[in-house]
């Protein structure tokens, strides 16, 4: 198969979807890899390291997409590249469709088979390539929020691990699966008082087995989180519904009874954000303030640690990419159940359940197709 990777260009994202290691491991299995001239500088990697690993450079997107088969990416298709995605195409990157009309409708017109990253899925309910994507977030999520706390960030001017004889900061995570677990860790590190919540009871019980002592996971409840808002001088957003939009848990008029200058986090902002007053921001400008509270909503988080986070995503795509590329995508579908959950649109059709119900459009089952 011949496989492209182009240079993202979403706003200041540097990861790239394939390493050079990846490449040869490609050529081995005897596909043929195109690299966009530049693809890799982001993440450390020159044009000469992958032509050395056995890839082509091409010059521009456009030759990229008219030779390749499958189109590895790292985040969703921006507007300037929809036209270049075509039938023959299988694309293979996050796409978080069911906040995003727009994206949906313009892969519907491709006629391409579109397989999400983040809704591939393990039979025991696990997101493998959204997993070394969520740890980034999370260890991020603590580090961005101790920053914004400081006063001439417009913070309240807290230091989350306190000093002797003075509190450390109050931090709440809502969601303890991979993102929240993770920040509560760091938090937790750094000497913050840290609670987490989650709506499943087993997480609970295990959270409770290993956390640490400052860290007390609760279930989460629209009262727990409006009596424990009014104490954090940081809350951490971390839910997820698979494929589905996030539930918003603070509603504007929350805000009131919050600390002036306490920081809110919404990692969730890929899939919508769980704050009603979030909206989507970038690493240029990242954060902004209502009713006094500092938002941080910045939906390509592990962009900013672009070498951490391409290894780590690497790491976890290519054996799904080699899987698709060695049988091609009907035959890999057949034989292996967590990427036939991986399809949110073929042939112009919808695949994925809850990507249709966000968007109010048809679902056609992937089953139709393989
Ligand atoms: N902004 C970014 O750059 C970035 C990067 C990675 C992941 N994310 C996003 O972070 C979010 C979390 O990802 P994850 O990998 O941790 O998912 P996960 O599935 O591992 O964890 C989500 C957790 O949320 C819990 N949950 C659901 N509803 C809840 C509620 N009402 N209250 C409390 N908990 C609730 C679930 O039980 C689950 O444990 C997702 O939206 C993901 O897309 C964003």
């Amino acid at each position: 198969m011949i496989i492209g990777v182009p240079q993202e260009i979403k706003t200041e994202e540097n990861r790239v979807a394939m390493i050079p290691a990846g490449v040869e491991i490609m050529t081995h299995h005897g596909h043929t890899v195109l690299i966009e001239s530049g693809a890799g500088c982001g993440s450390g990697f020159s044009d000469d390291t992958y032509r050395e690993h056995g890839a082509e450079i091409l010059d521009t997107p456009q030759e990229v997409y008219t030779r390749a088969e499958m189109i590895m990416h790292v985040k969703e298709p921006q507007p300037a590249e929809y036209k270049l995605i075509k039938k023959n195409h299988i694309l293979f990157t996050y796409l978080h469709l069911a906040a995003d009309r727009q994206q949906t409708k313009a892969l519907i017109q491709s006629k391409a088979v579109c397989i999400a990253y983040e809704t591939i899925q393990k039979d025991d309910g696990s997101l493998p390539l959204l997993t070394p994507m969520s740890e980034v977030a999370g260890r991020m999520s603590v580090q961005e929020a101790a920053k914004y706390l400081e006063m001439s960030q417009g913070g309240l001017g807290v230091l989350l691990g306190g000093v002797t004889g003075v509190d450390p900061g109050n931090v709440l995570v809502i969601g303890g699966g991979v993102v929240g677990v993770n920040a509560a860790k760091m938090a937790c590190g750094l000497g913050a008082k840290v609670t987490i919540l989650d709506t499943n009871l087993d997480k609970l019980r295990y959270l409770s087995d290993i956390m640490p002592k400052n860290c007390f996971p609760l279930m989460s409840s629209p009262a727990a989180i409006r009596d424990l808002i009014s104490r954090a001088d940081v809350v951490i957003g971390a839910v997820l519904l698979p494929g589905a939009k996030a539930p918003k848990l603070i509603s504007r008029a929350m805000l009131a009874t919050m600390k002036q200058g306490s920081v809110l986090v919404d990692v969730a902002i890929d899939q919508g954000g769980c704050f009603e007053t979030s909206h989507p921001t970038t690493h240029k400008d990242p954060v902004y303030t209502v009713d006094g509270i500092v938002h941080y909503c910045v939906s390509n988080m592990p962009g900013a640690v672009a070498k951490t986070s391409t290894m780590a995503l690497t790491n976890a795509t290519l054996p799904y990419a080699l899987k698709i590329a060695d049988r091609g995508w009907q035959q890999a579908m057949r034989s292996n159940s967590d990427i036939a959950r991986g399809a949110n649109v073929i042939d112009g059709k919808i695949t994925y359940r809850n990507v249709a119900e966000a968007l109010n459009m048809a679902y056609t089952p992937v089953q139709t197709f393989l």
